[in-house]
């Protein structure tokens, strides 16, 4: 995973997971449904690791989902002793939990701590670990290896792991997380397939997209198939169109070069807003086993038809921002941070798509994500088809789930205007997913626990991660091909007007915000 994402992510995560801790009651006693195993950490040292998955596995501890013998075996080029390595994840609790922790729970926390120094391609170092890990008194057998390396060390450090002998399975299991992103297009996608399933198979490969581990989209399918209410209309009979959108206020930071070599498409769209879309358009799952969800994703993204190039004008959108202001501040374009005035590369990106099966022929998804835009917000933003009766030319009716700052459901119908005449206005029905009580869990923690436990369905398939770079590749190439100076927006401005080209009929345009009124352009 390009680590520096992170750091943007936990600007605006440290806040929110400090205030979680204080509120937790913590548990002396540990979770007994759960396999002992050790988690094998590559890359412990960097920034995930530091800021979501040492507090995240802490804070397991605390709600009392680890099990009693769960092992931690950190992996880092340094040399550096046990303790060393102790007191240095003391240092990293205490700077994410400012309000303090648990005594108890930390001390049997740290316990399960450890640190082996390896080079990702000496096979010595390796085998020394194996050896390490051997003592069965000390490191229980199941195996999690996690990957929070350069993407361009997997395949050598999982060929390290299977020359060492640690990647077979028989009495224990072995697991392995590989961080997004999984290639940087099809074929290299394949490629590292190819190599890492010379040596495992794809129940023992955890492909992470962190935005399956947030609770408001594990909420979309219930939503969907929980209740009666939403499943019957959710459809080309009454839908017009859906919105998937995420924005951010915030620029590419100290990220110029991985964002000069990726681009918002690659960045956003091929991986969280796909997989959003997954969620929001397939079929009923044949059951809630990983097998079953993730066939039900894979089938409907393997429907998405493919981008036309010859008329990608007509399909996609993309642009780059200038110079602006964002809070009050001004803030440099995209091309003065990067120093390059030649980049096309693009900071906002808009899709229009179509899925072709009988539930959504006809429908148009536009997705889009932008860096820099006047909001933060992610969300899906669905317009039904017009009523039946048209009274002095209402609004449509929107249905708007809301994932990000906010999770909630919000409906938008038509209802009278109390009077003497027959008016009617917009009324929004506003559901809070989340109650100012509830357990607030990042998403890291939520899928390291779902790792130790073995269920992969909040994990990519292989089939996903190839039928997302299927779709996305083609606009990749065609866009970085064309040398012409890309579209530019001003910095906290909204979507540039252009991109309102993708549009299939006049009457549509993008929905800002989840507030009443965001539908009006
Ligand atoms: C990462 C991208 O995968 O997701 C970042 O590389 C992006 O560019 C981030 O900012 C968004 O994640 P979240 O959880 O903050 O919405």
């Amino acid at each position: 995973m390009d680590r520096t994402a992170f750091a943007i992510i936990i600007l605006v995560l440290n806040h929110a997971i400090d205030k979680m801790t204080s509120k937790i009651e913590p548990s002396h006693t540990v979770s007994s449904n759960i396999d002992p195993c050790t988690l094998v950490l590559f890359g412990a040292s960097g920034n995930l690791a530091r800021v979501k998955l040492f507090p995240g596995l802490f804070r397991l501890d605390l709600l009392g989902r680890l099990s009693a013998d769960m092992k931690i075996l950190s992996v880092g080029r340094q040399d550096v002793s046990t303790d060393e390595w102790r007191a240095d994840i003391k240092s990293m609790l205490d700077t994410k939990f400012k309000k303090g922790y648990d005594a108890k729970v930390f001390e049997r926390f740290i316990a399960r701590n450890f640190y082996h120094a390896n080079q990702p391609d000496d096979l010595d170092s390796f085998n020394k670990m194996k050896a390490t890990l051997s003592n069965e008194k000390t490191f229980p057998q199941n195996l999690a290896y996690f990957l929070s390396i350069r993407p361009s060390d997997f395949a050598s450090v999982v060929d390290q792991l299977a020359a060492a002998g640690l990647t077979q399975e028989d009495k224990y299991w072995r697991r392995v997380v590989i961080e997004k992103p999984f290639g940087t297009d099809l074929p290299s996608a394949q490629e590292l397939q190819k190599s890492i399933s010379k040596h495992l198979k794809e129940s023992q490969i955890y492909r992470i997209d962190h935005y399956l581990g947030k609770s408001a989209l594990q909420n979309i399918l219930l939503q969907r198939f929980t209740n009666t209410v939403l499943e019957p209309i959710w459809n080309n009979q009454y839908i017009d169109h859906v919105q998937i959108t995420n924005t951010e206020m915030l620029g590419v930071g100290d990220r110029t070069k991985f964002y000069d070599s990726t681009g918002a498409l690659r960045d956003m769209i091929q991986s969280h807003i796909l997989q959003t879309l997954a969620l929001t358009t397939m079929e009923m799952p044949k059951d809630l086993t990983p097998d079953g969800v993730r066939a039900a994703k894979i089938k409907v993204l393997e429907q998405i038809r493919p981008i036309p190039v010859n008329e990608l004008n007509k399909h996609a959108f993309r642009a780059q921002y200038a110079a602006g202001e964002v809070n009050g501040e001004k803030v440099p374009g995209y091309l003065e941070e990067l120093g390059d005035k030649t980049s096309v590369v693009e900071t906002y990106a808009a899709l229009k798509l179509f899925i072709d099966n009988p539930r959504w022929k006809g429908v148009p998804f536009y997705i889009r994500t932008a860096k820099r835009l006047h909001e933060a917000d992610t969300r899906i933003a669905i317009r039904f088809k017009k009523a039946p009766l048209q009274v002095n030319n209402q609004d449509q009716n929107w249905l708007i789930i809301g994932i990000q700052p906010r999770e909630c459901i919000k409906l938008e119908i038509q209802s009278k205007i109390p009077g003497l005449d027959i008016k009617t206005r917009t009324v929004q029905m506003d559901a809070a997913n989340r109650q100012p009580d509830d357990d607030s869990v990042d998403a890291y923690e939520a899928l390291l626990l779902n790792l130790m436990e073995g269920d992969n369905s909040n994990y990519l398939h292989i089939s996903e991660a190839e039928a997302q770079w299927r779709l996305v590749d083609p606009v990749v190439k065609t866009w970085a091909a064309d040398k012409k100076p890309v579209h530019q927006y001003i910095a906290g401005s909204r979507d540039p007007k252009e991109s309102s080209v993708i549009f299939e009929s006049e009457d549509q345009f993008w929905r800002y915000s989840i507030e009443l009124g965001g539908d009006k352009h």
